[in-house]
């Protein structure tokens, strides 16, 4: 048995755009999915999932490649988180050139389901490293981020850009711009997390935006606007500027909300962390529902989002310098 792990990530900036050739700044943060890989002696798949909770927020199923999961979360959910594991397996069969090969699954994960936080790509990513490390073949990460990136990609339609992906197996901060990857330095950012409890569908909130952008000009200077808006945050990162970060992402949250992405919840909570004074804040992720980041080096706004409706759980995110890695052997 191999076990992986892969961290979730945060965006700095530039979720959407990305999709459309802009850059963007996701960092990796230390909540991780966890999965264990063993090959079968026969082709069939078993997938067990396990602690995909925040607070209570707990998905628990176990199926033969033929029965229905059994979970208490809605069912497109675990369709999804399902369709993401079928997709690094067969990444990882295609890897190892073993086409038939069978595995028992065990997912642990630390990062909500759909959440903004990049469950699906760390589960991918971590996936893949333990599949075909169980078949006796070692990826460099590279492989391992564009293999997650081509099972994401399927499973969204076609409608994903590689900073998901490549964040989570490389870890750290990154820049994203179509197909160019690289690990970028960043100081030590003072990430809090406001979690509503929910999640946004990542494939219709992309083609939302895509629709926008094709009948409006405006919509496609918003969407590139963000582009923008990330090339300034890249320099304001280099210089170590939190405070121009944080200004730059309350303007990023304005431009993804002017893109229909946000909803009352995630804006109570940006809203909360304003109030509270935090440097900056916005929606993480797809949207639709499931996480805020917002930039304070002091207490102040993870203790109003405790407060804050709507807001489930607040908690601090570190950088995690650390992608894929197997943490058993
Ligand atoms: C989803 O985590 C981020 C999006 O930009 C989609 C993608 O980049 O694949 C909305």
């Amino acid at each position: 048995m191999v076990v992986s792990s892969a961290p979730g990530k945060v965006y700095l900036f530039g979720e959407h755009a990305v999709v459309y050739g802009e850059p963007a700044v996701p960092c990796a943060i230390e909540l991780r999915a966890r999965v264990a890989v063993e090959e079968r002696d026969d082709d069939r798949l078993r997938v067990h999932a396990e602690d995909l909770s925040l607070d209570g927020f707990t998905v628990e199923y176990s199926r033969e490649t033929d029965m229905g999961p059994d979970v208490n979360v809605a069912d497109s959910l675990v369709e999804a988180a399902m369709g993401y594991v079928d997709a690094a397996v067969a990444q990882a069969r295609d890897a190892a050139d073993a086409p038939d090969a069978g595995f028992d699954i065990t997912i642990e994960s630390e990062i909500p389901l759909g959440a903004g936080l990049g469950s699906s790509a760390a589960v991918t990513a971590a996936g893949i490293d333990a599949a075909t490390r169980e078949l006796g073949v070692e990826l460099s990460t590279e492989e391992i981020a564009d293999r997650a990136y081509r099972a994401e990609s399927e499973v969204q339609d076609g409608e994903a850009s590689r900073a998901d992906t490549f964040c989570s197996a490389s870890g750290g901060a990154v820049r994203v711009e179509g197909d160019d990857c690289r690990t970028i330095s960043a100081p030590d950012l003072p990430f809090v997390i406001g979690f509503d409890g929910g999640a946004g569908d990542t494939g219709k909130l992309v083609s939302g935006v895509r629709a926008l952008r094709e009948e409006y000009d405006f919509a496609a200077d918003t969407v590139a606007s963000i582009g923008d808006l990330v090339r300034s945050g890249e320099d304001a990162l280099a210089e170590g500027n939190v405070e121009e970060l944080g200004r730059l992402m309350n303007f990023n949250h304005g431009l993804l909300e002017a893109l229909g992405v946000s909803s009352r919840s995630l804006d109570n909570m940006v809203w909360a962390a304003r109030d509270a004074d935090a440097l900056g804040a916005k929606l993480t992720g797809a949207g639709g529902g499931g996480c805020i980041v917002a930039l304070d080096p002091s207490k102040a706004t993870e203790t109003a989002l405790k407060f804050t409706p709507g807001c489930e759980d607040a908690f601090r995110a570190k950088l995690d310098t650390d992608g894929v890695r197997v943490e058993e052997a």
